[in-house]
């Protein structure tokens, strides 16, 4: 079949051409006339084409009288000026042919609003409302302008291994890797011994790529990465998956400064991609989930990011006279709810958070003169709070070694980390950006379930 996609239907201005359209129907409406009028969405843009179909048509009464909501059909015919408000070109049917009916009785996509709780239980099919396939559009934009800031800028894309012996925070969130999940696998005391597993020792799920990337920074230079990371912590929140994709530039020769600049401009970038190529996505999120949507996009894609230290947000939290539900002293972690006041309120704009104390921040963050801070950093974004997270890394082999001992971690399963600062070591930064944080970002989505195809969360994997 050569088929036109709607989206390039609805750009023509040849009207007379024949052409060929195949989707899911939206809704159908039978004018008194003796036709019917099929509003069908293919998925490749918001909007939808508008087919007649007349009562000539062989299968009018058979077959198109017949169609509802969600039924997949091709349509053939000649595109024509629409007369009616709201289009400029709709299809004139010539033929239509019927793939698959929906029954009204037992579809759950009908014309009436669905939360977007009871959609979560109809993941497979959430895919055809008009919010879910705007979700999918510009994730897949997101996607697409990472891959290209990176590559325009030189940076190598490496794939990172999921199954991984270390833990790349040392936060120990890891879900385990195993086959030795029966009774018949335990030794006489019950336990099963890492040694008789599929890898011969203990292994995770990766939290983070970084580890990884590190050694290709230290041999390429630019490299990033951009895979699924998975965490077990046990968060239900609006914001927190237990799989997720992340976005993990690493670079060598570079310090927390760089850093920050590539966090900024690679953020500012993606937003300008999307208000340049996802209009009608984003229009639609503005209208019907969130109206300052818009505006703080331009606004994210016009200003300099704001830069403070750990201490300096820490003060301003302490001074603004909030009643937070967490105080904010120094050395506690910042919660989403300071977070987001500093990016919302203290400075109405992005904001890039460095210096905080070594005690609450990962093992491989390089410790500052100061012996109590070290060179992170995190991205604030308003609604989300935290998207990005990175360092400088410890690139002193002393240093590094005291910092997995103070934190309690196996310096054994580090050995091929710590050789990097055996061995040629170089000041380098990298950083992570929460991909679904972004798109939950770029569309206004509460909740990062609804912005990935199928969540995974506590107690929660179907589909
Ligand atoms: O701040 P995080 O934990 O940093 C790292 O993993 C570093 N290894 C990254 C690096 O320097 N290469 O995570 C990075 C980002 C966070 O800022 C957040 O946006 C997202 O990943 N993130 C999550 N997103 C969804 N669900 C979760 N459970 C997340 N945990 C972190
Ligand atoms: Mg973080």
């Amino acid at each position: 079949m050569r088929r036109t996609l709607i989206k390039h239907a609805l750009q023509r201005d040849d009207f007379g051409a024949t052409i060929t359209v195949a989707g899911w129907i939206r809704t159908r409406r039978d004018s008194k006339g003796g036709f019917s009028f099929l509003e069908v969405n293919d998925g490749s843009s918001f909007a939808s084409l508008q087919v007649i179909a007349d009562g000539s048509l062989d299968n009018y009464e058979s077959e198109v009288l017949s169609l509802n909501i969600g039924s997949a059909i091709s349509a053939t015919g000649e595109l024509v000026e629409s007369p009616g408000a709201g289009q400029r070109v709709e299809l004139r049917a010539t033929e239509i042919t019927v793939f698959g009916y929906a029954d009204p009785e037992t579809y759950p996509l009908q014309k009436k609003r669905i939360s977007f709780e009871k959609l979560r239980e109809l993941a497979h099919l959430r895919p055809r409302t008009n919010t879910f396939g705007a979700v999918a559009r510009v994730r897949n934009a997101l996607a697409f302008a990472t891959h290209r800031f990176f590559q325009d800028r030189d940076f190598l894309y490496l794939h990172t291994p999921i199954i991984t012996a270390s833990d790349a925070e040392g936060a120990g969130e890891m879900f385990q890797v195993t086959t030795l999940g029966n009774a018949s696998s335990a030794g006489p005391d019950g336990t099963l011994d890492p040694a008789e597993d599929f890898f011969g020792r203990r292994t995770f799920l990766t939290v983070s790529g970084q580890l990884e990337a590190e050694t290709y920074a230290l041999a390429l230079d630019r490299v990033y990465t951009f895979g699924p990371t998975f965490r077990a912590e046990n968060s239900n929140t609006r914001r927190h998956l237990a799989e997720f994709w992340m976005v993990e530039p690493e670079m060598a020769f570079a310090d927390n400064h760089d850093n920050a600049d590539l966090a900024e401009d690679y953020l500012r970038y993606l937003v300008r991609h999307i208000l340049d190529h996802c209009a009608d996505d984003l229009a639609f999120f503005n209208r019907w989930v969130d109206e300052g949507l818009l505006e703080r996009l331009e606004l994210v894609a016009g200003s300099r990011f704001e830069r403070v230290t750990y201490r300096e947000a820490v003060e301003a939290l302490q001074g603004s006279g909030e009643a937070f539900e967490f105080p904010v002293e120094w050395g506690s972690d910042l919660q989403s709810e300071h977070e987001r006041y500093l990016t919302e309120t203290t400075f109405g704009r992005p904001v890039i958070v460095t210096d905080f104390p070594f005690d609450i921040k990962a093992f491989y963050m390089r410790r500052n003169d100061d012996g109590e801070t070290v060179a992170a950093l995190d991205v604030l974004v308003p609604d989300v709070g935290e998207i990005i997270g990175g360092s400088q890394r410890e690139e002193r082999l002393d240093v590094l070694e005291d910092s997995i001992a103070r934190k309690g971690l196996p310096a054994e399963t580090y050995w091929w980390y710590l050789d990097l600062r055996r061995f040629g070591s170089a000041p380098h930064a990298g950083f992570g950006l929460g991909f679904e944080r972004l798109v939950q970002f770029c569309t206004g989505m509460q909740n990062i379930r609804d912005v990935i195809a199928f969540p995974r969360t506590p107690k929660s994997a179907e589909f």
